[in-house]
């Protein structure tokens, strides 16, 4: 399973890189409003820092200015994944780019038949939207139990489940359990993934009886 970190605050992508445990990032223009950076900027420093996918969405919806934007987008750098909307005209965008060999996260997901739509429409990510779902009474995670089931029956679709607009650890372990190929979190939910009170107080206890040998290892 990959793990990319879904912000665009380069201190935090810098710092959370050098677990060795960032796979890729994902932004939108939302994170890029928060970063109060210019989009390009941005985007081309944290290329240089994650060597993955760096998801950078368009701005436009029309198809011939997403088109353009995406095309600008993706000569950034190589690793550049390129973001579209799930509509139409995102579709068509990412047809296009995907043939022309360029990386495209198709974003906004909220149902089966639109990822049955965008791995058609070659995409390398499809984004489903767990915590919003969630958030009006809908089950995220039914929906990306139903996406990985449904590519698993065609292996000739190539777009990989990465679930997205996640909340809390306990959303990572079920789309662990059921097959998502990547999560992207905030940076908030990768270091709540490493505690546990039993953790720190098991090392507490160790830290405690050691002391009391006078060892020292080195
Ligand atoms: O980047 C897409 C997604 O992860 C957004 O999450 O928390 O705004 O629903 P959220």
């Amino acid at each position: 399973m990959k793990f990319f970190i879904d912000t665009a605050e380069v201190p935090e992508i810098r710092e959370l890189a050098a677990t060795g445990l960032v796979d890729g990032v994902t932004t939108n223009p939302t994170l890029i409003a928060k970063s109060g950076r210019k989009i390009l900027d941005v985007i081309a420093e944290i290329c240089d820092i994650v060597p993955g996918p760096i998801s950078a969405e368009v701005a436009a919806t029309d198809f011939d200015t997403m088109l353009e934007e995406g095309r600008k987008l993706a000569r950034l750098r190589p690793n550049v994944a390129v973001k579209v909307p799930l509509t139409p005209a995102g579709l068509k965008v990412c047809k296009v780019l995907s043939d022309d060999g360029v990386k495209v996260n198709v974003t906004l997901c909220f149902s089966a038949n639109q990822a049955i739509l965008a791995a058609k429409a070659g995409a390398s990510f499809i984004s489903p939207f767990v915590g919003r779902l969630d958030d009006i009474g809908q089950d995220g995670m039914e929906l990306i139990a139903d996406i990985v089931g449904i590519y698993r029956e065609y292996p000739a679709f190539r777009t990989e489940v990465l679930a997205a607009s996640i909340r809390h650890p306990m959303h990572v372990t079920e789309a662990a359990r059921l097959g998502a190929h990547v999560v992207t979190m905030p940076p908030s939910v990768l270091r709540q993934m490493y505690s546990h009170p039993l953790t720190d107080k098991g090392l507490a206890a160790f830290m405690s009886d050691w002391a009391k040998t006078g060892q020292s290892i080195l």
